[in-house]
């Protein structure tokens, strides 16, 4: 029988990736990530597991608001990397698990987690960004994935206690499965973050911490919070600790902590958690839920279905970016492109000034203003310090490690990088 020899929980901010192309080991701002993420890689290594199954959002880079999906199965043979609006990183393609993956959808489906399925679907940096220093890659992935994709951006999102009893389900699934492969399970995601607004830069590293002793201990404590608690406590963006919830769920009610870090260079805390499995049963306790739309929190706008159906083309348009044909028609000539889409003047108007905080006002999300931001070779920081009304320098000066800039493109204009 196939069992679950553990689980990690990991961020999966772009940095992450961005520290590894761009061969940051060995600044003293990106070198704790290397740090964090090496007693992970050596278990993983050590344990060898067949199947790696990991929970994690898309953004805007695959999946879009024409169909958006609470929970996505990826049940195909093989799984790209995304280009994201700047290239796609240099990473091989990764081998799926059909045969496990259609047990899990079949299996979940009759526990009554009716799964969207999808394939031929690129993954991008919520997947790829922890995967690329989990495991050794050169050539080709030691491991099979098996994706699970959470529809954490456009409201209403899945609950804390929907993902605890997801996870406890996808035990079930996993445990049933008659071929003896061990699988480890990796939940991305947060942990405290926004990257939308004036709040954006937000964190709460306090927060951060309880949120993984509670997970660790008292998980049934985190699957009774309501989205929007959680968004008041660990910002907008933060709804993706949810994915978390999934991964401890299918874990047994007293894993062995192995590893545990938590290292904050600009707008995203980068943790990490390692837990071993033991024998015993997750428990599951009731828990009440309040609604998140109705929320209001100082200087974010939530991203609601009236925003999103109200906003569709600019987003697509935005989205777009990851099409090379429509990043260079736009590179090439933008005025052009901009009067082809036929959007309406005033969105035209924000995308041609590069303001960010109109559009996000207007209704863009955030995912396709990096998506630009990667097309026009900017690092995402130069989009947080508009929204927030800094120069780019006020705004570095407010993280931890000033000099780590990124994007969600595969190179930044003169190595904004490496300064
Ligand atoms: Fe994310």
């Amino acid at each position: 029988m196939a069992r679950i020899i553990g689980g990690i929980g990991t961020s999966h901010t772009p940095t992450i990736g961005y520290a590894l192309d761009a061969g940051k080991q060995e600044d003293p701002a990106w070198a704790p990530i290397f740090a964090a993420y090496e007693p992970l890689k050596a278990w993983l290594a050590d344990k060898q597991p067949d199947v790696v199954f990991v929970i994690y959002n898309d953004h805007v880079t695959s999946f879009f608001f024409d169909h958006y999906s609470a929970f996505a199965l990826g049940v195909g043979a093989e799984h790209e990397v995304a280009d994201e609006g700047g290239g796609a990183r240099p990473l091989p393609n990764i081998a799926g698990h059909p045969a496990l993956a259609r047990h899990i959808a079949e299996s979940l489906v009759e526990q009554e987690f009716d799964m969207s399925l999808f394939q031929r679907r690129p993954l991008d940096h919520g997947c790829f960004s922890p995967m690329s220093l989990l495991f050794d890659h050169a050539g080709s992935w030691p491991v099979a994935l098996i994706p699970l994709a959470v529809g954490v951006l456009q409201n209403p999102v899945p609950s804390a206690r929907r993902c605890w009893k997801l996870g406890q389900a996808l035990r079930r699934a996993i445990e049933t499965y008659p071929e003896d492969l061990s699988v480890a399970i990796v939940a991305t995601g947060g942990l405290s973050h926004q990257v939308h607004g004036r709040r954006a830069g937000f964190n709460d590293p306090t927060w951060d911490r309880q949120f993984m002793d509670l997970l660790i201990d008292d998980p049934e404590t985190l699957a009774a919070m309501s989205q929007a608690e959680l968004a008041m406590r660990g910002g907008w963006e933060s709804s993706e600790v949810v994915m978390w919830l999934v991964m401890r769920g299918a874990l047994a009610a007293r894993p062995e902590v192995l590893s545990r870090d938590y290292y904050l260079p600009s707008m995203t805390g980068i943790a990490t958690l390692l837990l071993e499995n033991r024998a015993g049963a997750a428990g599951l306790t009731p828990a009440s839920e309040l609604d998140r739309s109705t929320l209001s929190l100082p200087d974010s706008q939530p991203f609601t279905l009236d925003v999103s159906v109200r906003n569709y083309d600019l987003n697509l348009f935005l989205k777009q970016m990851t099409d090379a044909g429509h990043r260079e028609a736009f590179l090439t000539d933008e005025e052009a492109s901009l009067r082809a889409s036929g959007l309406d003047p005033v969105d035209q108007d924000l995308i041609r000034r590069r303001d960010w905080t109109g559009l996000i006002e207007r209704g863009a999300i955030f995912f396709g203003l990096e998506k630009l931001a990667a097309v026009l070779g900017l690092p995402n920081a130069v989009v947080y310090a508009g929204m927030r009304g800094e120069t780019l320098e006020q705004f570095q000066a407010s993280r931890n490690a000033p000099g780590a800039l990124y994007s969600v493109g595969s190179s930044l204009k003169g190595d904004a990088g490496g300064k």
